[in-house]
Order: C-alpha cells, then structure tokens, then sequence
C-alpha cells in the first residue's frame, strides 16, 4: 500500500494563496473549500489529500500527526511554540526557515486615535490589552518593561478599546483600512508576519521520499 500524504491548510488567503505552490508540486484540489462542507479535500494524487483546519489550529494537527505537513502564519507558530515541529530551511539563506512570502502582514500595537500610547508604554506603566495573541503581547511589553493585563479574544480586537474593554490592541495589520474604519491608528511595530511550511518531526523521517519533491517544489515557486 503506497504512503499517504496529508496537508493541513485554513481556508480563505492561506488557501488561495498556496493553490500556485501546490501546483507548482503537481498536486490540484478536487474541489475550492470555499464551495464546499468537506473537511478531508482528495488532490489528483490519490496519496495526497488536504484537510482543512482553522489557521490557528494547523500546528496542532501537524504536531500530532494527524496532518504531514502544514502552512501556518509566524504569528500562529509563535503563539504555538512549535512542539513536535520543524521547518524546513531556505537553502539561499544560511539557518533561516523557508518563507513562503504569502498572506504577508505585520504585527501591531495600536490604539485610538489620540491616545498618548508614548506616555502609557512608559516603563513601570500598566497597561490593558486585547488580544488573540497573548505570548507574542506578553513577550512584547516585557521586553519594554510595561505591565500588562491581557484579555484574550479569537477575532475583531479592533472593537476592544472603542467600547472600553481595553488600552490598546495587538493585532494584524494588512492595508491598514480595518484601523482606520474604526478610528484607530498603529502605534508600535513586532513583527513581520508571512506564512511558514511546516512539517511533522517523524514524517519528515518516515516519508522522507514523498515529502522532500514537494518541499523543493514549494521552494522553487515563493513568489519573489
Ligand atoms: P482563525 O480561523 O484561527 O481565527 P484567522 O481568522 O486569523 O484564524 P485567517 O484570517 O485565514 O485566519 O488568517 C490566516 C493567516 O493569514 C494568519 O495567521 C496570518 O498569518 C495571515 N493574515 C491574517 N490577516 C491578514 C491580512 N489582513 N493580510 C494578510 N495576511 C493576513
Ligand atoms: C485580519 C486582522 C485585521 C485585518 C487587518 O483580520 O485581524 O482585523 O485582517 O487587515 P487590513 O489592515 O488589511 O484591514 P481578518 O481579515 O483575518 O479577519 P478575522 O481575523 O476576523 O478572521
């Protein structure tokens, strides 16, 4: 019976933005998850199939097991820790994980428009934060020497200070239209966030064969 392969993915930009590397390995979803309830996604490669997960769910499954490879976004694997995972690594560029260069934003900290966030974040101040990224806030205001009480939320954190649930957000910011339609503006910088391709520790051992053609295909099609 030959290997199976199994690649987790979260519907939406991540899998929009994965079909050009996915075809660039040769491997084309039978169906868009977006036109369909189906979890488990068969490819062209009758060893080869999807499974669609929540963004944030995606190293879990690879981690487990469950899924051989993933892709998941540098603020996902942050906040996971990255147990039971590795990432392969970019051959152009000496001990830095492969990027895959998509669903790019940036990691921020931002308030309403007004706020003295420069006299808030001041050392030994406290501040209030809504977040769905409490590791990365956490590691943030540490490292300024900022305290902070962290309000954990899974979505829309641009609707925390306006209704007085927090000081300050940390979020993602693409365009930068979802702050400015809500009166906010982006404060502090954290982080670059791209998508990363990640693999489970022993599958990468175990299907060795199967997995590395698609690593290399993955590499050789990253959008420049
Ligand atoms: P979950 O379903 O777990 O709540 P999510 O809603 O954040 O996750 P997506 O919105 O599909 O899932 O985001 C997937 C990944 O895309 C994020 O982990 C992040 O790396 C990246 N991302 C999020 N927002 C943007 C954006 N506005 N522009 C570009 N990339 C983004
Ligand atoms: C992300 C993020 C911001 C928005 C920023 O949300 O949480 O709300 O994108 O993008 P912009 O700067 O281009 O406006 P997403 O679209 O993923 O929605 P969700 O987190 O509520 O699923």
């Amino acid at each position: 019976m030959p290997q199976q392969l199994t690649i987790a993915l979260s519907k939406g930009r991540i899998f929009e933005e994965t079909l050009p590397l996915l075809a660039a390995a040769g491997i084309v979803p039978s169906e868009a998850p977006e036109n369909s309830r189906k979890l488990i996604i068969p490819t062209n490669h009758p060893n080869i199939r999807l499974v669609i997960v929540r963004a944030s769910d995606v190293p879990t499954y690879v981690q487990y097991g469950a899924a051989d490879l993933g892709i998941a976004g540098k603020d996902v694997l942050i906040e996971h820790g990255g147990e039971g995972l590795c990432q392969p690594l970019d051959l152009n560029i000496a001990h830095q994980p492969l990027d895959l260069q998509i669903a790019k934003c940036r990691m921020m900290v931002a308030v309403p428009q007004g706020f003295d966030y420069a006299a808030a974040s001041q050392p030994g101040c406290r501040l209030r934060i809504a977040t769905k990224y409490p590791n990365i806030a956490a590691e943030h205001f540490a490292a300024k020497g900022v305290h902070v009480d962290i309000i954990k939320l899974y979505g829309s954190m641009e609707l925390a200070p306006l209704v007085g649930l927090s000081d300050c957000i940390v979020d993602l910011v693409s365009t930068g239209n979802t702050l400015k339609a809500n009166n906010l503006e982006a404060v502090e910088h954290i982080a670059n966030i791209s998508s990363r391709l990640i693999v489970n520790k022993a599958a990468l051992k175990t299907k060795y064969a199967l997995l590395n053609p698609i690593i290399e295909a993955f590499a050789g099609a990253i959008p420049s």
